[in-house]
């Protein structure tokens, strides 16, 4: 059976696996990292997105054996050890961008992503297109976009706190 070396959320796990298993089975299933969700059979939902070498990646379009050697930060991964919440939890949490949570892991992960790699900022239009990978059955997309907006501001050092969203 194969071997996978794998540094998750900065703690190296060595894994058997079997050649078929997919990165987010390794995740879910030997890791217990029950946070990255699998909601489709068709790589389209983007529930499972995870960060590998710091790059949004669909965790079930994957093999795990793929992953040998490689770096991959989780949602569990993304607070800071004492518990302060990354900026882009705490504008979703700030503006009610979820309804069931379904979705959120990969969103969030999607979002920080899209975030990091466009430093310039990004209008709502730009936001909208950048979670395409994602669907939210709950629908919430309006509070999805107005948070990712503000975590950008934060994120890039625009603002120190977010607004109210008391909108
Ligand atoms: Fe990976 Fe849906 S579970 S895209
Ligand atoms: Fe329910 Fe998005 S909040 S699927």
């Amino acid at each position: 059976m194969p071997q996978v070396s794998i540094t998750v959320n900065g703690a190296g796990h060595t894994v058997d696996v079997e050649g078929r298993t997919l990165l987010v089975e390794l995740l879910r299933e030997k890791l217990r990292l029950t946070g990255t969700h699998v909601g489709c059979d068709t790589s389209q939902c983007g529930a499972c997105v995870v960060h590998i070498n710091g790059d949004s990646v669909k965790s079930c379009t994957i093999l795990a054996v793929q992953c040998d050697g490689a770096d991959v930060t989780t949602i569990e991964g993304l607070a800071k050890p004492d518990g302060t919440l990354h900026p882009m939890q705490e504008a979703f949490r700030e503006y009610h961008a979820l309804q069931c949570g379904f979705c959120t892991p990969g969103m969030v992960m999607s979002a920080v992503d899209l975030v990091a790699k466009n430093p310039q900022g990004l209008s709502e239009h730009e936001i909208r297109d950048g979670l395409e990978g994602n669907l939210c059955r709950c629908t919430g997309y309006h509070n999805i976009v107005k948070a990712i907006a503000a975590a950008q501001d934060l994120m890039h050092g625009r603002v120190t706190e977010l607004a109210r969203a008391a909108e």
